[in-house]
């Protein structure tokens, strides 16, 4: 996936538009009242001339007072109804606004958050967490506000400013267009803003993303950060951060304050002209005193949606650099997904793994981590890996769940390659405790089941026995209940190593990987695990990748991998009698000179 030049399918209107389907109809119907209420202003100074010209200023206003009293009282009414039935209209509008944006927020949401769960490793090595909530959070809140509000607002002025027009064209085509002929320049100066500000705001939007993730992975990180004492350093980290993103927001608001003096020149040279234009045009026939009041009762609806352009402009950019970040996540798509072919395998699987002259490179790695990988295990057996920290234990154990593919070579199990099963007819079958223990903010019952949500307790305390947890577990207050932290805070190493264990084993699955599991428990602790592990009750291939002699040693076949290499393999006692790495490794633990 490259994150970069990523092209969308839709341009981000269009995008929009795709996900208010269900909503589209009222939106419209909410598009329609914008442009009523707001025509609707337009009635009382329309009435308020015909009152002034009939009523009050005009040749028999004192006349026509007395003899078309009830026309007086019946635009008065008018004008109060028109005002009530306005307030009304406006209310609904708002709730119609809201109510789709709200929809919309929450579709997409759910949809983003769909995608990023679906998503593979790569994607989950490319995209900062930090930047990740910004996008689900920020950007989506931009693109709500775009709905709620931006696109009412446009209708807003463009309605207001066109019947304005109209209405003055009717009025007096003269005056009209002397006013309406200051308008075009508004628009070049914020074609011209526009221009400045699209920049400001990606930058805007980034500088976000970037105090987002320095918080997250402080909070997330804030052991580390109290075991060096750097609390101080995080600060002025977080300071910087947070200094940098309010002086972009302050730029971004100056580059608008460069044109604001123009906009706000032309919107205020409006009365001007009426008052210089217009008082020379009512020295002649043609231009009443009624006909006055209604246009500068009017010349608001002409000035202020130039005004408003500006902070539209601005909104505007806002969207469209947020929509842009939920669009890269809304389009991406995970490399490592079911094929279109996949054949359902509900089975349980038989648990036979083969690697075929396997190597294997991460995407933006320079070298290969694995070369030329191959052996195979037996359904039931136990494969140990062994070698020196990084040479590639963790990454060829990440093929057989296929978190990663192989760039050569292929990974079966059962006889069938893993790229041919589907996802989850794969995974359903493998159970893994990775290295870096993961445990969720719930009760321990909750973590450990996690793959099964249907599992009973007492399998919960089964599993939690075959890991050696249940016992730590039933000595903590609240037992199975006890709510662990985010990461597992309020446990040790060792007991969430075990946890992690328990949670593998609850699925029963057909491959049980473990990766370094029980590097922190004590060798008695460790013992009783592998004695559970050797007497499981369902069927289940084992894949152990260990330092300790002690936890291999047992296994059907050991792995001695180096550089990416295998460079031994076999019992340990074949592999003993090689006297390679394995056999230096075993004087090493055990302290023997001799074998
Ligand atoms: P230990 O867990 O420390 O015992 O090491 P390991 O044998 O499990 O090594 P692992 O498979 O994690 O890493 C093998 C090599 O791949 C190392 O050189 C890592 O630097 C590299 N590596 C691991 N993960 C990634 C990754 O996500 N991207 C890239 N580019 N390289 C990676
Ligand atoms: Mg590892």
């Amino acid at each position: 996936m490259n994150k970069k030049s990523q092209e969308f399918p839709l341009t981000k209107i269009q995008w929009l538009w795709q996900n208010m389907k269900g909503m589209r109809a009222i939106y419209i119907f909410g598009m329609f009242l914008t442009i009523v209420y707001n025509v609707m202003q337009l009635t009382v100074p329309y009435f308020s001339s015909k009152l002034i010209d009939t009523f009050l200023a005009g040749e028999n206003a004192a006349e026509n007072l007395r003899t078309k009293s009830d026309l007086f009282y019946k635009l008065l009414i008018a004008m109060v109804g028109l005002t009530v039935l306005r307030a009304i209209i406006v209310y609904i509008d708002c709730m119609i606004f809201e109510n789709t944006s709200q929809h919309v927020l929450y579709k997409i949401r759910n949809f983003l958050y769909d995608k990023i769960q679906r998503q593979d490793m790569t994607f989950y090595s490319t995209y900062r967490t930090g930047d990740l909530m910004t996008r689900v959070t920020g950007d989506l809140d931009a693109v709500r506000h775009m709905v709620a509000w931006v696109v009412r607002i446009v209708i807003e002025s463009f309605s207001l400013f066109a019947a304005a027009a109209f209405f003055f064209l009717y009025i007096n085509w003269k005056m009209a267009l002397c006013l309406l002929a200051i308008s075009p320049f508004v628009f070049v100066i914020i074609y011209m803003f526009r221009n400045q500000v699209a920049p400001m705001h990606a930058l805007l939007r980034e500088k976000l993303a970037q105090m987002n993730t320095f918080a997250q992975e402080n909070i997330s990180g804030n052991r580390v950060v109290k075991a060096f004492a750097r609390e101080d350093y995080e600060m002025e980290k977080f300071d910087t951060s947070n200094c940098d993103y309010r002086d972009t927001n302050k730029n971004t608001a100056r580059v608008w304050l460069k044109f604001y003096p123009y906009v706000e020149t032309i919107a205020d040279l409006m009365p001007v002209v009426m008052l210089l234009i217009g008082g020379l045009f009512l020295m002649t026939p043609y231009f009443t005193m009624g006909e006055y009041v209604a246009f500068s009762g009017l010349i608001w609806a002409i000035a202020n949606p130039m005004r408003m352009m500006g902070n539209i402009m601005n909104e505007f950019q806002r969207f469209s650099a947020a929509s842009k970040k939920v669009m890269e996540i809304y389009y991406s798509e995970p490399k490592i997904k079911d094929k279109e072919n996949a054949i359902p395998h509900p089975d349980r699987f038989k648990g036979s793994i083969e690697f075929k002259n396997v190597s294997f490179q991460y995407e933006d790695g320079d070298l290969p981590v694995l070369y030329d990988i191959d052996f195979k295990v037996n359904p039931g057996e136990t494969v140990a890996i062994m070698g020196e920290t990084g040479c590639g234990k963790t990454s060829l154990i990440h093929l057989i769940p296929r978190f990663y593919e192989p760039t050569a070579g292929e990974v079966l199990i059962d006889g069938i390659d893993v790229n041919d099963y589907k996802l989850e007819d794969l995974r359903k079958n493998i159970g893994l405790a990775t290295q870096d223990v993961l445990l969720y903010s719930d009760t321990i019952e909750g973590n450990i089941a996690y793959g099964d949500s249907q599992i009973k307790p007492e399998e919960v305390v089964k599993f939690a026995r075959y890991s050696a947890a249940n016992d730590f577990i039933a000595k903590m207050p609240e037992g199975y209940d006890t709510i662990v932290g985010e990461r597992g805070v309020g446990l040790s190493g060792g007991q969430k190593q075990r946890i992690s264990l328990a949670r593998a084993l609850a699925v029963k699955p057909s491959i049980l990987i473990l990766d370094d599991t029980t590097s922190a428990v004590d060798l008695e602790t460790e013992k009783q695990i592998q004695n559970s592990l050797n007497n499981l009750d369902f069927p289940c291939t084992k894949v152990i990748i260990a330092q300790r002699i002690s936890t291999t040693k047992n296994a059907d076949k050991i792995i001695v991998l180096n550089h990416g290499r295998i460079t031994e393999m076999g019992s340990h006692s074949e592999l003993i009698a090689k006297k390679g790495y394995y056999y230096e490794l075993v004087k090493l633990q055990t302290g023997i000179e001799e074998l």
